[in-house]
């Protein structure tokens, strides 16, 4: 409460001495919605797509989805790729984030082998969303690993970093000449949890605190090998930029003296992986080494869970980044304590967490509508790393369907008010802001069962008719008129 009160009186200060308009975006300032592929895209086995993970958890182990579904044909955009563009376009976004599907471009996880049809779709999308005036921007990974790969081990296994890296220079060879915004990986901490746990998303295999932290690893290396790839092979004549799509829930500290447990969460769940690209330092942060680092040895272990990052890497990795994407949607209230279970999930972390009984909340147990933590997070980033360029590359709220969705109308406006803020009182350098999610879609765990989307597709039709809700409505306004309504 009284951090509050302190807060308005500054932003109204300084809101007055610069003089902006605070709920206009900044000239230059990018905006669209996302998807990822496996949860639209369909054609599963289509035109010569290898297996991904996805493909098998749903397949053979389809009772971790709520709704026992799968990705089958999930909004069938491998045929209405189409459609998406014309809501796009009809709605005025400027650009729109997609990810590409390892499998459907190399069928098994190598460049030996190129599924020329897996190349021509996304150059159709790519060059319908161009036709339209959209920029494409693309994540090389969102969760999708091609079987063969996960077969050798996945992401646990410091091999997969160069699959990685040969698959990313198949994209550059082919896109790049359109494709100007890259995305390495899409929220790494999520996918390297399901090293950690054999109860969720895919692969879902229990290796606890050691496959999540060796993920972590791989992922790290592949990511700063494929920037620099891009600078070496590509940068010069395509020009274009690249990042990585982190995650976070902010950390509210239930009380003023419990501020350290928030700042060791975000130093677990952020600073892990952005410590490394995004710091002066170039290694992990302190606080989550030395924890590992005790933790482990309190378990008996002869060596920290965390690997070591050698010079060589700390050289390769840092400042490997064009701009930083982020993933945000809602807060916690955290306070220090031991929350058991595995290590990646909290125990190291050493913060207790809870959400606020007042706070909205959503179809999804863990999002509630916190606005105001949108402009914290954004400026906590800006503080810890030298206020790198972000792309507000996710944002968006879940319920269970409708085309009358008040409560993600507000959302959205309430979330866009508060990042506006951050830009112009605070002079955060956000510069683009893709909403998730163009359209409702396999929500993983949740299936079919949590909509994300402005646009409603009826998963009961097998034509997968698109409906714009109330919220695409607002969105068009907002994407038009470049300002948030009254
Ligand atoms: C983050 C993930 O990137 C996306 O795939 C997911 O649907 C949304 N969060 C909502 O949970």
């Amino acid at each position: 409460m009284k951090f509050q009160t302190v807060c308005i009186v500054v932003i109204v200060t300084i809101g007055f001495a610069a003089g902006h308009d605070n709920t206009t975006f900044p000239d230059g300032f990018l905006l669209g919605a996302a998807t990822a592929s496996y949860q639209i895209e369909g054609g599963w086995n289509a035109d010569g797509k290898g297996v991904n993970i996805w493909d098998t958890l749903t397949h053979e182990r389809s009772i971790y989805v709520e709704d026992k579904y799968n990705g089958d044909l999930a909004d069938d955009s491998y045929n209405l790729y189409m459609e998406d563009v014309k809501h796009l376009k009809n709605m005025g976004a400027q650009l729109y984030r997609f990810s590409i599907s390892w499998a459907r471009i190399l069928p098994e996880g190598h460049d030996y082998k190129i599924n020329e049809a897996g190349i021509d779709y996304y150059n159709r999308l790519i060059n319908a969303l161009l036709d339209n005036g959209i920029e494409p921007i693309v994540t090389i990974y969102h969760w999708d690993l091609p079987q063969k790969l996960q077969d050798l081990g996945g992401w646990p296994n410091i091999v997969l970093a160069t699959y990685n890296e040969n698959y990313a220079r198949v994209l550059f060879k082919n896109f790049g000449d359109r494709v100007k915004l890259w995305i390495t990986f899409n929220e790494p901490r999520t996918f390297m949890a399901a090293y950690a746990s054999d109860t969720g998303m895919a692969p879902s295999i229990n290796t606890p605190g050691i496959g999540d932290y060796l993920t972590s690893r791989t992922v790290l290396t592949a990511h700063a090998n494929i920037y620099r790839m891009y600078e070496r092979e590509f940068k010069q004549q395509q020009k274009g930029k690249i990042g990585i799509s982190l995650w976070n829930v902010w950390c509210e500290p239930i009380s003023t003296n419990q501020v350290d447990a928030c700042e060791r969460y975000q130093q677990f769940h952020l600073g892990l992986r952005a410590h490394p690209i995004f710091s002066e330092s170039g290694n992990y942060p302190s606080v989550p080494v030395k924890r590992v680092d005790h933790n482990s040895r309190a378990e008996g272990l002869t060596s920290s869970r965390l690997p070591k990052i050698t010079p060589e890497e700390v050289n390769c990795r840092t400042g490997t980044y064009d701009f930083l994407g982020f993933n945000f949607y809602t807060s916690n209230l955290g306070k220090r304590g031991v929350t058991g279970g595995i290590p990646s999930k909290g125990r190291d972390t050493g913060a207790i967490l809870s959400q606020d009984a007042e706070w909205p909340e959503s179809a999804s147990s863990w999002l509630r509508v916190v606005p105001w933590a949108l402009r914290k997070q954004l400026n906590w980033i800006a503080n810890a790393y030298g206020n790198p360029p972000i792309f507000v590359t996710e944002n968006g709220y879940s319920d269970y369907g409708g085309l009358n969705d008040t409560s993600r109308v507000l959302y959205y406006s309430e979330y866009m008010k508060e990042m506006l803020k951050a830009i112009h009182i605070d002079g955060v350098n956000v510069f683009g802001y893709t909403a998730w999610s163009l359209l409702d879609n396999f929500e993983w765990l949740a299936g079919y069962t949590e909509r994300f989307g402005v646009c409603d597709v009826d998963f009961d039709d097998p034509n997968r008719p698109r409906i714009p809700k109330e919220s695409a409505k607002v969105l068009t306004e907002i994407f038009n008129t470049r300002k948030i309504p009254e």
